[in-house]
């Protein structure tokens, strides 16, 4: 082969991708794998719904866990392996069904103390303590050399990334951006639980989002009068309460006192009994 031909080909991909997930995968999940298959050699989906992440009064018994369709969705992305692994194997010697710190007989917990510490670590107290003990574990079981994290869950996505970096984990993390609907919702597994009807009211999520990104293009720079706006876009849909609507700094998560280009507008509301989230970059 001469140079100049060798010199156009392209690189093999290398390296093991880990795309940690809770299983009931859609196309967000989809487009991590797929992103994750672009720059590795191989890409292992762990599906695992993690008792330790969720509240006492949240939906761990009722979350769908489709495995043979999510191994289904895993083959036809080219997948190499799926790790499903028992609650004993991700927490030996323990009763993680007992869910919340502190109700575990013996374990050992991964902590991460700033960027988790408002917005969704605020109203569900345990989730990040679950989120970082189980990624650490994942982590420490599949040795990936990269790993894949929707921007969807946004808070989550900084606390892994400031995880990895306090405790020195030789792991690049990767954020693929949100996949949304035709009409602008953020997919996520918990868009099942929609009615119809509040499936076509869960869109004020999106709505207020841009009328906050919106307002941001016209000049407005006060976090107070965005946040209120946003507000006021959620409570035109009967079946939606807000949980938050905030401006955040888009590292730290801290608040802001002027908003500034790459901060985030993050938004939770119920529809109906389904707790959502998304968020939007300015
Ligand atoms: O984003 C999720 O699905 C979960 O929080 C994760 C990262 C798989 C940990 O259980």
């Amino acid at each position: 082969m001469n140079a100049a031909v060798a010199a156009i080909k392209p690189r093999k991909p290398s390296g093991l991708a880990l795309v940690p997930t809770m299983g009931a995968l859609h196309e967000g999940h989809a487009a991590l794998m797929r992103t994750a298959r672009e720059s590795n050699a191989a890409v292992v989906v762990s599906i695992y719904v993690n008792p330790t992440q969720f509240g006492p009064n949240e939906d761990f018994a009722k979350y769908p866990r489709p495995l043979e369709a999510d191994c289904r969705i895993c083959e036809r992305e080219g997948v190499a392996v799926v790790f499903a692994p028992t609650d004993n194997e991700m927490y030996p010697g323990s009763q993680p069904r007992l869910r919340g710190r502190g109700q575990l007989a013996a374990s050992t917990w991964v902590e991460e103390l700033q960027v988790a510490k408002r917005l969704e670590g605020e109203r569900r107290p345990s989730h990040f303590h679950g989120v970082c003990t189980v990624v650490a574990k994942l982590f420490n079981i599949i040795q990936p050399d990269r790993a894949y994290f929707g921007q969807k869950d946004y808070q989550q996505l900084k606390v892994i990334q400031r995880m990895v970096r306090d405790l020195c984990y030789p792991i690049e993390i990767v954020s693929v951006p949100t996949v949304r609907e035709a009409d602008g919702l953020a997919m996520s597994s918990r868009n099942r639980y929609l009615s119809p009807d509040e499936r076509a009211q869960a869109l004020v999520l999106w709505k207020a989002l841009n009328c906050a990104r919106d307002l941001f293009a016209k000049g407005e720079r006060d976090p107070q009068r965005l946040q209120t706006a946003m507000a006021q876009v959620i409570a035109t849909a009967p079946a939606a309460r807000l949980d938050y609507a905030e401006i955040a700094d888009g590292e730290t998560l801290e608040q802001r006192q002027k908003v500034k280009r790459g901060d985030v507008a993050l938004i939770a509301a119920f529809v109906g009994a389904t707790r959502l989230i998304d968020n939007l970059i300015l």
